[in-house]
């Protein structure tokens, strides 16, 4: 028997409540020990409790230190914060991995195998911004101020290299705009190329590049890539770039590490336009879910998992539409079960 390992669990908005479905029904055919305890946040958090992050939720992942969450939405009017960055900011979430591997082949780009780390708490994320009211125009001017630190970039960094060392990754690239933004990611550019020298050097290869130059080399030639790390915003624009080269959001997990707690998530939204019709694709959750186990210590789990999401979509074929399938999200579910129970 394995020891029980309790999760904090948040369904979510929009399509969260389907995949959590699917993600609770696979870990729960491969017998994963996790015991749960179910929360609220976003949209049905404001409904519920009338906050978007209530009390008992915050309680429940500083108890776990763990939790698996489906997507918030953040409510528009009414002066809310993103429960998303309020979570990293709470339980300083400071690492943010997504990883993209190519599962589904025969797509644009084949066999990639990627991932981004993505500072999760400073740079232009902050949230320090105001308007400047000229002449009765109350937004004349709009300011924001993007906030990096050495100990913040140094940590970051040091995650990343730790991670490429222990995954026997090849080559970390730093991605920057310091030719422009000179102190706000030149400091992380200075900082990694530091780190580095003192204590990486020789373990696996860096370099760096400009992210605009980086974005159009991603879409040329992604395999010249293996380990992507950056600041706040670029990480998470790459990210979503780099999903596309395996397919799509619904294909692309996120665990955000941190110093008392770790959050396990699909990259993508709550998908309003296609919440509550049953079509959602799972499968960027179920990986976030492998992730837990592999965090969990328990990678045997998380292989068995990895397999049988592999066999449901290139060997039964069972893909929802969104990877240009037919099936809904409980047929591929069924699939998946019967896959991880054979
Ligand atoms: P989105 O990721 O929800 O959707 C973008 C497009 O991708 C839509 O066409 C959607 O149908 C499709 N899509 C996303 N996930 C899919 C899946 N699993 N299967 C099939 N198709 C999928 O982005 P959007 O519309 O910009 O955001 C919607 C809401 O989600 C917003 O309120 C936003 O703030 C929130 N959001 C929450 C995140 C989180 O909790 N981590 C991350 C990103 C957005």
């Amino acid at each position: 028997m394995l020891t029980a390992i309790p999760v904090t669990l948040i369904p979510g908005d929009g399509i969260g409540p389907e995949i959590v479905d699917a993600t609770l029904a696979a870990l729960d055919a491969l017998k994963a020990p996790f015991v749960w305890d179910r929360q609220i946040a976003g949209l049905e958090g404001v409904r519920v409790a009338g906050d978007p992050l209530p009390k008992p939720t915050l309680d429940s992942i500083r108890r776990t230190r763990l939790a698996l969450k489906g997507p918030l939405e953040t409510p528009s009017g009414g002066g809310y914060r993103s429960s998303n960055v309020r979570l990293r900011e709470e339980f300083q979430l400071y690492a943010n991995l997504r990883p993209a591997r190519t599962i589904v082949p025969g797509g644009r780009f084949d066999k990639i195998d990627l991932v981004v780390v993505r500072e999760n708490l400073e740079g232009l994320y902050i949230g320090h911004e105001h308007y400047v009211p000229i002449d009765g125009d109350p937004h004349a001017v709009a300011m924001a101020t993007g906030v990096n630190t050495r100990q913040g970039s140094r940590r970051l960094l040091e995650y990343a290299f730790e991670y490429a060392v222990a995954n026997g990754r090849k080559k970390v690239t730093l991605v920057h705009k310091a030719n422009i933004m000179k102190a706000l990611t030149g400091i992380f550019l200075e900082t990694g190329l530091e780190l580095y020298g003192r204590k990486y050097k020789g373990r696996f290869e860096l370099d760096s590049v400009i992210v605009d130059a980086c974005a159009m080399k991603l879409v040329l030639n992604p395999w010249q890539f293996d380990v992507l790390v950056s600041t706040n915003l670029f990480g998470d624009i790459l990210s979503d770039l780099v999903a596309g080269l395996v397919g799509g959001l619904g294909m692309a997990p996120g665990a955000n590490i941190g110093v008392d707690a770790a959050i396990f998530e699909a990259v993508h939204g709550s998908a309003p336009d296609i919440a509550g019709k049953g079509i959602a694709n799972p499968t960027a959750l179920l990986l976030a879910a492998a992730m837990m186990l592999e965090h969990c210590r328990l990678p045997d789990l998380a292989a068995r998992l990895r397999q049988a999401i592999d066999a449901t979509l290139n060997v039964d074929q069972v893909r929802t539409g969104d990877l240009g399938g037919k099936a809904s999200t409980a047929a591929f579910t069924k699939a998946l079960v019967a896959r991880i129970a054979g």
